[in-house]
């Protein structure tokens, strides 16, 4: 075979080879081996001082072409090879924004801070603002300036945890009542009051060492007794739904007289009777009263001057009866399956 076959072979089988290639690396390594110093053209002239100057001519021209031509188009092949390689990168990076996003978990609004939220609402649409006050408490605000002297036999159902004889965790969030009073100083009072509270109960499905209440206090000239009706029945009604009665009881408490305890009208049965209302047709949901006129003098109130109304709404307890929860323990346990129950509530 003489030089010029050569040289004609070597582009015969060029198209085949490029097309087995699909990478930068063999490319470059198959250019080599035909363009190289030892490459199929670099071996095909080797011979070459032997033959006539025309041949040699011949054959230079010849091989110059060819090189040009393999330059060429391994540059084509090289491009198309970059080509295919960002066409790959583009597709498996392209992003469908039609596909639906993923949803993040998020928390829910715990439900006894949805009442409390719900309360905090209602009350300030009224002219309420809502007061804050330490859950270490001392004796004297906790209990002795709410009329309940050392010793009274009414502290018993308030037992709570000590720190020292003189400072406990508050039982009840009517030491907030004194605490604003001493602040306002004989001035007139719309407050609401929610916060934790601690009594020394055994935990079961009713009763919790630590829960939660809701401090009323109003004091102003000529507020009465309708005035404290009324607050409440709005709060029913907004708590439980616009059907709603209250009916208030006689009861006593140190820091109220008279004082009452307010029934709702049961939702279930419609006050008809059935097992949740023990078949009364209402529900008990606090504690209320006249604002005692002890209470105000050692808050120095002028009780001719001033009266008022007070009240203690249960958290857990409307909580309870709004989403027809059995066990108060629900509340503090952190189980995520009762949690998340109330995700969507409103
Ligand atoms: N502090 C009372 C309790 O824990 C509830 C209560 C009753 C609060 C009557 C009041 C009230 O302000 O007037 O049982």
């Amino acid at each position: 075979m003489n030089e010029l076959e050569q040289l004609d072979k070597v582009v015969d089988s060029l198209d085949e080879e490029l097309n087995q290639i699909d990478d930068l690396n063999a490319l470059q390594q198959k250019k080599a081996s035909y363009l190289g110093k030892k490459g199929v053209i670099a071996s095909a002239m080797a011979n070459m001082r032997d033959l006539s100057i025309e041949a040699r001519k011949e054959i230079g021209m010849r091989s110059n072409k060819i090189k040009q031509m393999l330059e060429e188009r391994f540059e084509q092949k090289r491009q198309a090879i970059e080509n295919a390689i960002i066409e790959k990168k583009l597709k498996s990076e392209s992003i469908d924004v039609t596909l639906p996003g993923v949803q993040l978990p998020t928390g829910g609004i715990h439900p006894l801070n949805q009442t409390i939220m719900d309360l905090e609402d209602l009350y300030i649409s009224m002219g309420y603002t809502v007061a804050e006050g330490p859950e270490i408490e001392t004796d004297e605000f906790c209990f002795e300036k709410l009329n309940l002297p050392k010793g009274h036999p009414a502290r018993d159902m308030q037992d709570t945890f000590y720190i020292n004889p003189e400072l406990l965790l508050r039982s009840q969030t009517s030491p907030v009542q004194v605490r604003t009073m001493l602040k306002e100083q004989g001035k007139p009072i719309k407050i609401i009051c929610p916060g934790k509270v601690y009594r020394r109960d055994a935990d079961d499905a009713t009763h919790s060492h630590q829960f939660m209440q809701c401090e009323g206090l109003v004091l102003g000239k000529d507020i009465t007794l309708a005035d404290l009706k009324g607050a409440l029945l709005e709060m029913a009604k907004k708590m439980f739904g616009e059907e709603r009665e209250i009916r208030l009881r006689p009861s006593f408490f140190p820091f109220t007289e008279p004082s009452v305890e307010v029934d709702v009208s049961c939702g279930l049965c419609g006050g008809k009777g059935c097992s949740v209302c023990k078949n009364t047709g209402w529900i008990e949901v606090l504690g209320a009263g006249m604002v005692n006129d002890n209470v105000l003098r050692m808050s120095g109130y002028d009780p001719n001057e001033i009266q008022g109304f007070a009240f203690g709404i249960g958290v857990e307890r409307i909580t309870m009866l709004k989403y027809r929860i059995d066990d108060i323990r629900n509340f503090y346990t952190n189980d995520i399956r009762f949690l998340n129950q109330f995700k969507e509530v409103k």
